[in-house]
């Protein structure tokens, strides 16, 4: 475990294994930001020649490690790029702690001399460390290196209420998305519909009681109740599904959120079984349920006055005799049916069952969270989601709040054809599941889900690309799971309580 606190103490004077600072292009050439100034004194006519020799640019993810030869206290300096002078912003330095706290290995302690001159720049500084130093060990038998055990954020505010504020909110957003990215690391053999919903409870239990009730519905309940959604998609497995309900109801509350999660444990596509290298990730499709999960737990932990419901089904969509096949009609929780076409477009079902769910409990809004459609990753790539929905200030709220958490969501459109074809290609049931033309498929999911919606004020992330990094680091982002949207609904949810949204 890494201790994290605040300091006003100067970098050049910190005694920490290491110390990192910011180095920014300025008119005059590289210098060094702001934070870091005393490190570039002390190095004095030298330091511009040893950024040189290093080659150093000072773009934005660019750094160096060298050892300080008593030139300041601590025996080793990290340079991180931080881009133009006046680009530097809180998704720059989220960025750039995490390279430094990845840069960095078996230092026992660590001093941030990253710019941080008011609550937002600290939060970024202190949360950037904590994602970055983030790695899933659970099945290395030995691991190799070790995450600094004292991290110290310098920073001139230090001693202020908003300081220690804005470094208590990097810590429930970080531990939660570390949470999401743990479960969507989890093989999926470990993690099955039953087992994830005993680790929510397990989660749950683990945190201060009474703030978050849970509750776990299994296949009988799902059954007897009319979850034709889930139980569609989750038939198949030997691993039969589940779905937990959570509820955050604090004194006062000025809103109240739903939060739906798209909770498929492994997608091997079902009888339209997926080939090998797009079924390899798969066990991350449940990214979405990960997502609300975690974020209604960091909710409740800030104790920010919303109420949230959160909905989070979970099936494991596989292959066998029982399987659902194409053409099949499904009766869904909300009583519409819909005919299955693609086997493989299974989470729309599970998440038509948990809106339909979600909205009985009268929400004022709607979100849901999902690896959707390999579609909205072809259109925007694996760092940026996509965001779709109803309502236009929703959507521009959603996108904004986002891009204060330090996350990337691009609106797609529900193109007015849409509806119109999930409501018409059936010739036997209300909805057909999936759509008959090869382009659009994140527009159709979409227009699918809002047939679930009703008049709730809505948004709906499809996080098929962000949800897993397949490749290696960057920034404050690990390969793996990544715990996308959970910084992006906190946020959200923090914004509704300053009853702006
Ligand atoms: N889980 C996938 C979507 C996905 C793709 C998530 C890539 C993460 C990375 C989803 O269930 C799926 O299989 N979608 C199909 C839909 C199609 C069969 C209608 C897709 O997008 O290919
Ligand atoms: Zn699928
Ligand atoms: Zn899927």
């Amino acid at each position: 475990m890494t201790t994290y606190t605040l300091s006003k103490g100067a970098a050049e004077k910190t005694k920490a294994d290491v110390v990192a600072i910011g180095v920014v292009r300025t008119a005059k050439g590289l210098q060094a930001a702001p934070g870091g100034r005393g490190v570039a004194d002390a190095y004095g006519r030298k330091f511009a020649p040893l950024l040189s020799t290093l080659g150093f640019t000072g773009k934005r993810g660019e750094v160096a490690k060298l050892p300080t030869g008593g030139t300041i206290k601590s025996p080793m300096l990290v340079l991180v790029g931080l881009g133009a002078e006046d680009d530097v912003d809180a998704a720059g330095l989220r960025r750039a702690a995490g390279i430094a706290i990845r840069t960095v290995s078996n230092a026992a302690t660590l001093a941030l001399a990253l710019p941080a001159r008011d609550a937002a720049e600290v939060r970024a500084v202190a949360e950037g460390a904590m994602l970055g130093a983030y790695a899933f060990t659970t099945y290395k038998t030995s691991s190799r290196s070790t995450p600094p055990g004292d991290v110290v954020v310098l920073t001139g505010t230090a001693r202020s209420k908003a300081a220690k504020t804005a470094l208590e909110t990097a810590q429930a957003v970080a531990s939660a998305t570390a949470l999401a990215r743990d479960w969507v690391n989890t093989p999926a053999a470990d993690l099955t519909p039953g087992r994830f919903a005993d680790a929510v409870l397990a989660e749950h239990k683990s945190r201060k009681p009474g703030k978050v009730t849970i509750s776990v519905l299994d296949e009988k309940e799902l059954g007897s109740r009319g979850f034709g959604g889930v139980l569609g998609v989750g038939q198949a497995s030997a691993n039969p599904p589940r779905l937990v309900r959570l509820e955050y109801r604090p004194r006062g509350a000025t809103a109240h959120l739903a939060l739906v999660g798209k909770g498929i444990t492994f997608d091997s596509g079902g009888l339209a079984l997926k080939a090998g290298p797009k079924m390899r990730t798969m066990k991350c499709d449940m990214a979405g349920a990960a997502a609300v999960v975690a974020a209604t737990f960091a909710i409740a932990e800030l104790g920010l006055p919303v109420r949230v419901t959160t909905v989070a089904p979970m099936a494991e969509n596989m292959v066998s005799g029982k399987a659902t096949r194409p053409g099949d009609v499904l009766t869904m929780y909300d009583g519409q049916t819909v005919e299955v076409l693609n086997p493989d477009a299974e989470g729309r079902l599970v998440l038509a069952d948990g809106i339909a769910l979600a909205r009985e409990a009268k929400p004022d809004l709607v979100v849901d969270v999902a690896t959707l459609t390999g579609a909205s990753e072809t259109a925007l790539g694996d760092r940026v989601g996509a965001v779709l929905g109803n309502d236009d200030d929703l959507l521009a709220q959603t996108i904004a709040a986002a891009s204060r958490a330090g996350e990337v969501l691009w609106q797609l459109p529900i193109a007015e054809e849409m509806p119109e074809k999930v409501r018409t290609y059936s010739k036997v049931a209300d909805l057909m599941q999936h759509n008959v033309d090869f382009y659009g498929g994140a527009l159709y999911a979409a227009a699918f889900l809002q047939q679930f919606v009703g008049d709730h004020r809505w948004a709906h992330l499809d996080i098929a690309g962000p949800a897993f990094n397949g490749r290696g680091p960057y920034g404050h982002v690990p390969s793996g799971g990544t715990g996308f949207a959970v910084p992006t609904l906190v946020e959200l949810a923090s914004e509704l309580a300053d009853g702006k949204a």
